[in-house]
């Protein structure tokens, strides 16, 4: 088995030097890619570049290579990505991974609940949370979009592990006053004040962002609801994530829980909850309405394929989404997901839309990883491309590793056929280094990328 090394919050090397440049073949995107198209002017393909990093960002982007004070780093070959965004996932939940035979209400109560109580535990939680950031810069995702627990301190734990790396992360405390152990309830006003004191301490500290977390409508009173649209008035760079619509028994319960609601969407609808920040996962059950609403209020849905496989839940419609005009990301939602990879999740992603009639494109799914979380998040001036400015927060990623990887490769007719081949192998590893804000923060072992000076 391959040895893998994190390079966590000290850098083996030690810092990171002020100013490096990468050789590779640079791929991220300028647009949104048309669904389904092969061929889309929004692909930005910059083959033999050097990628130039200063001060962790993005310095130039050139054909030349940069002068003799630029430590250089031939990657040649290779393809360099902007890191992975997972718009939708549990730190909680690594225990809970392939837990077998249930759909979401009973696989909440039996497998997932128990393992979130274990977060009540502060060391537990840190150590999770350094376990679950690592195992995202392994699998080449250099931000996301976080469910921790009801715990504040799972947030602490998070945003402390996040911060050590450098990591983008978007989390917030999970809001449940009901239907949920009582281990794992909070109620309305210590909620609100954990949440005020949670945004205080990190809300734009380092690069950390708060999102107001109701898990989903069945886990909250109206009361709550209200409050947690209260909340997101406070600052409108608050990011609000929740769950919508996954699994039809959910569905019929709600609509007892709320039968004034018009839907399951409604009731966030009416407690102020969807804005351009907001991400919603899963909406596989939503209806034409459902989807005009989310349009009106720039939400996006965070599809998690794999998770959807794994319980059951349904195939979700991202042609109906796109032609109402909702974004879409994609979610490794671990665990109800089987993955961290954003790479397994983008093949899973193509498999569910085959099955619902939808050919997507290899620019889909990589954009759906990369520059649409970003947006959908007001941070793409920050993350999810390889733009002059951007952080530098990329992967390096061989096209192939193994015989028949590289036998797909070899006989691939064009790009959008080798990146779909690479996407559907997703073989992990092909990840030669993960770098945030410039800093190498995973490098595979075994790499002997030549260089010259230092990096
Ligand atoms: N709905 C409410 N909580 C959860 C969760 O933890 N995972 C998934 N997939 N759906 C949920
Ligand atoms: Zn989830």
């Amino acid at each position: 088995m391959r040895r893998m090394a994190i390079i966590g919050a000290e850098p083996a090397a030690g810092p990171a030097p002020r100013r490096t440049a990468l050789f590779g073949d640079l791929l991220d995107f300028t647009g949104m890619p048309p669904l389904g198209a092969g061929d889309a002017p929004q692909v930005r393909h910059r083959p033999a570049h050097w990628l130039l990093i200063e001060d962790g960002r993005i310095a130039a982007v050139q054909t030349e290579p940069p002068g003799s004070d630029w430590a250089r780093v031939d990657h040649g070959g290779r393809l360099i990505l902007p890191g992975f965004i997972d718009g939708h996932v549990h730190s909680a939940q690594l225990d809970v991974i392939g837990a077998w035979g249930a759909q979401l209400l009973d696989w909440l109560d039996t497998h997932t609940f128990p393992a979130e109580q274990r977060f009540a535990d502060p060391a537990h939680a840190a150590a999770q949370s350094a376990l679950f950031v690592d195992a995202l810069l392994v699998a080449g995702t250099t931000a996301a979009l976080v469910f921790p627990t009801v715990h504040p301190h799972s947030v602490d734990a998070l945003f402390d592990a996040g911060v050590q790396r450098g990591m983008r992360l978007v989390a917030g405390k999970v809001l449940m006053d009901r239907h949920a152990p009582a281990a794992l309830r909070d109620d309305v006003v210590q909620s609100e004040a954990d949440c005020a004191a949670l945004i205080e301490r990190w809300h734009g500290r380092d690069r950390c962002a708060f999102a107001v977390t109701p898990r989903f409508a069945p886990t909250s009173s109206d009361a709550q609801l209200a409050m947690a649209g209260r909340l997101l008035q406070r600052d409108s760079g608050l990011a609000m994530q929740t769950h919508v619509a996954e699994n039809r028994d959910e569905v019929r319960w709600v609509a007892e829980l709320f039968p004034d609601a018009r839907s399951y969407l409604d009731v966030y609808h009416r407690h102020g909850l969807l804005g351009e920040r907001s991400i919603l996962a899963h909406g596989i059950w939503l209806d034409d309405v459902d989807r005009a609403l989310l349009s009106e209020a720039g939400a996006a849905i965070a599809f998690c394929p794999s998770s959807n496989l794994f319980l059951g839940s349904g195939l979700f419609g991202w042609r109906e989404a796109a032609a109402a005009g909702v974004a879409v990301v994609l979610g490794s939602d671990v665990g109800g997901g089987t993955s961290l990879s954003m790479r397994r999740t983008m093949g899973d992603a193509y498999k569910v839309q085959a099955m619902a009639g939808t050919r997507l494109s290899a620019w889909d799914l990589l954009h759906a990883a990369t520059r649409a979380p970003a947006r959908a998040l007001g941070l793409d001036r920050e993350i999810g491309s390889l733009e002059v400015g951007a952080m530098a927060d990329l992967c390096v990623w061989d096209w192939a590793s193994q015989p028949v990887a590289r036998r797909r490769q070899a006989v691939a007719r064009d790009l959008h056929d080798r990146l779909f081949g690479w996407i559907t192998l997703a073989d992990e590893g092909d990840l030669v280094e993960s770098r945030v804000a410039g800093a190498v923060r995973y490098r595979r072992p075994d790499n002997r990328t030549p260089c010259t000076g230092s990096n």
